[in-house]
């Protein structure tokens, strides 16, 4: 989603934002801006579309000044427009803004006059101005406008004749303080201040900030000094460049043997499962998982390990519905978040719905600096690396691997595995790196059975038992990279109802590894054939060997025992919709509509 960008720096601050605000573009944009401060003078560009067009803007009506504030906006209130892209401007101060202020009708009928722009930022920077107005210096200005926001924000003001001062805030949505030598930013992420510093502090939630090149004065939230910390938070770049491919997602579902790798390493220890930080799965009585996307869809996939190894009954739920639910949490449930960001805003709200009531709250991110780690009891990291595609994938293998080996542990710690059972489930883990490089090989096939299915405004996914979440995960990919639209059902439901899309326009892809549910899955695979729908078949030799007959197309994938199959069977959802969406032209990293983290509700 939105990103934003802050620098009191002692080089010019235009072309360095433009620089950090690419660094942001994987979040998800549909229009840029910045704004400096030259000579005490404030001034400001936007534009609409990617970031190309504001630099393009800049050639022609370059912007001076060391001081500045930039941001890449993600539409909200009101469509994207130059008029709705941020910084928004009122007289003497600028606003920048990640989130949504709720109660900006109230504040605007309050203000009353004439809007330049349809958002609710806009609303900060004429309260503030207001303020001003009033007599109020710049921080009680800003401080005073921030006690009247309800909603979540990071906020970052800039002011006209003050080249030496920014004021940020937050609630809700993250955002951290670089310190330079001599220089100070302000970043929505680590990623957006990687070349500028690695020493980083982040706000807490209800912080507001107060940093000039002399360095930053904190306030928490109940208006008290803090001296937060100051982290080292090297960001590789390496892993922010394509590394000679053509698209973030392609060198992502690239990366999985190593990010497996890396994440095992971090479990693994001999012959046993010992993750970075203990949780004793004895002693509760059921786990509330509870994500959104792909990361639920991942926790779909653990309640089969943890039911089904560890004998540990789960309960898996979308953060949107669940927040509101109010379901009821036994004191003995473990509450369980997955969250590739951290920072999801229904995943965090679940979270904070479940604090106070839940046993334990565990949470499996891949950023360890987010709101969702800092606010868990037990992390536990998955060690992806940077993702920068929207559409989630080592990420989502790395998930996984990671909820398996919490699935073995606690099957260990419940007495339903022995060591051996433990020590052969280990070694298959520690295979599934060398066989996710294997299954990687069928990545020709799938380019070329994309042309295909590229025609397609249609297609269904079929699993059973963990290859139903798989079919989802297929589909969620599909559609939302190559704006195919795609449906999953697990294979036995077909028949109660949506059977009667097939016909032989309907591409079906059927997800059917050698495992138990195998003669199950084809049976209904058979069912699809003999209404002419086209069966794409995704399974082993001895599962194409026993089925394949009169299939429109197979895909085959190393053999693998059943319990890992789900990490292998990623793969080709993966590649499928990637090769689809190059088949279609659409922007593969950057979806429309899309976001990499959604910090709105
Ligand atoms: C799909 C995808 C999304 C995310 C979802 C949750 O490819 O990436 O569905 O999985 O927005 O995001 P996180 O994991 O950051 O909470």
């Amino acid at each position: 989603m939105c990103g934003i960008i802050g620098i009191l720096g002692d080089h010019q601050a235009a072309p360095i934002m433009v620089d950090a605000l690419k660094r942001l573009e994987y979040r998800g944009y549909d229009s840029a801006g910045i704004a400096t401060v030259e000579d005490g003078r404030l001034d400001r560009r936007r534009a609409v579309g990617k970031l190309v067009n504001l630099a393009d803007l800049l050639v022609h009506e370059p912007l001076a000044g060391l001081a500045g504030i930039g941001h890449t906006r993600w539409a909200t209130h009101g469509g994207p427009s130059v008029a709705n892209a941020h910084p928004h401007r009122a007289g003497r101060v600028a606003v920048v803004h990640n989130g949504i202020i709720e109660n900006f009708r109230e504040l605007r009928d309050e203000l009353g006059g004439d809007w330049e722009s349809q958002t609710d930022t806009e609303t900060v920077a004429r309260l503030c101005e207001r303020y001003l107005d009033e007599g109020m210096p710049h921080r009680d200005a800003a401080f005073a406008t921030i006690d009247r926001l309800e909603g979540a924000y990071a906020l970052c003001f800039l002011f006209d004749g003050e080249p030496d001062l920014l004021i940020c805030a937050r609630a809700g949505s993250p955002l951290a303080i670089g310190h330079g030598d001599g220089e100070m930013f302000v970043g929505s992420d680590a990623i957006a201040l990687g070349p500028l510093t690695d020493r980083l502090t982040y706000l807490e939630e209800g912080d507001r900030a107060v940093v000039t090149r002399a360095g930053v004065e904190i306030w928490d939230i109940h208006g008290n000094r803090s001296n937060r910390e100051i982290r080292r938070v090297p960001v590789d770049r390496q892993r922010i460049e394509k590394a000679g491919h053509r698209h973030y997602m392609a060198k992502e579902i690239h990366e999985q043997p190593q990010t497996l790798k890396d994440v095992l390493d971090l479990y693994l220890d001999g012959d046993r499962v010992v993750p970075p930080d203990g949780y004793d799965f004895a002693a509760t009585d059921r786990i509330q998982m509870v994500a959104c996307g792909t990361a639920n869809i991942a926790c779909s996939v653990a309640k089969y390990w943890f039911e089904g190894l560890a004998r540990l009954p789960v309960e898996v739920d979308i953060a949107s519905e669940y927040r509101y639910r109010e379901g009821p949490i036994g004191a003995d449930t473990t509450a369980l978040f997955v969250s590739q960001s951290g920072e999801t805003a229904d995943t965090l709200a679940a979270l904070r719905y479940a604090t106070p009531r839940a046993r334990a709250i565990l949470s499996v991110v891949n950023v360890t600096e987010s709101s969702i780690a800092r606010e868990s009891s037990v992390v536990f990291p998955i060690r992806a690396g940077v993702e920068v595609g929207v559409a989630s994938t080592k990420a989502f293998t790395n998930q996984l691997a990671a909820l398996l080996c919490l699935a073995i542990l606690a099957a260990r710690q419940r007495g339903e595995i022995d060591a051996a059972r433990e020590a052969e489930l280990v070694t298959g883990l520690r295979r599934l790196p060398a066989l996710v490089s294997q299954a990687l090989a069928i990545e020709a096939r799938c380019e070329a059975l994309a042309v295909k299915l590229a025609e397609a405004t249609d297609i269904l996914f079929l699993g059973r038992g963990p290859m139903f979440p798989l079919a989802h995960e297929g589909a969620l990919k599909l559609k939302e990279i190559s704006y195919i639209h795609a449906e999953a059902y697990a294979s036995g439901e077909l028949k109660h109802g949506p059977i009667a899309l097939v016909d032989r326009t309907l591409p079906v892809v059927v997800f059917a590894p050698m495992d138990p549910l195998f003669d199950k899955t084809v049976s209904n695979m058979q069912e699809v054939m003999a209404r002419e729908g086209q069966v794409l078949l995704v399974s082993d030799a001895a599962g194409l060997e026993a089925a394949s007959d009169g299939v429109w197309e197979t895909l085959m994938l190393p053999e693998v025992e059943p319990v890992f199959a789900p990490i292998l069977y990623a793969v080709p959802a993966q590649l499928l919709a990637y090769h689809v969406a190059v088949a279609k032209g659409t922007d593969v990293d950057q979806p429309r509509n899309l976001a990499k983290s959604v910090t709105v509700e």
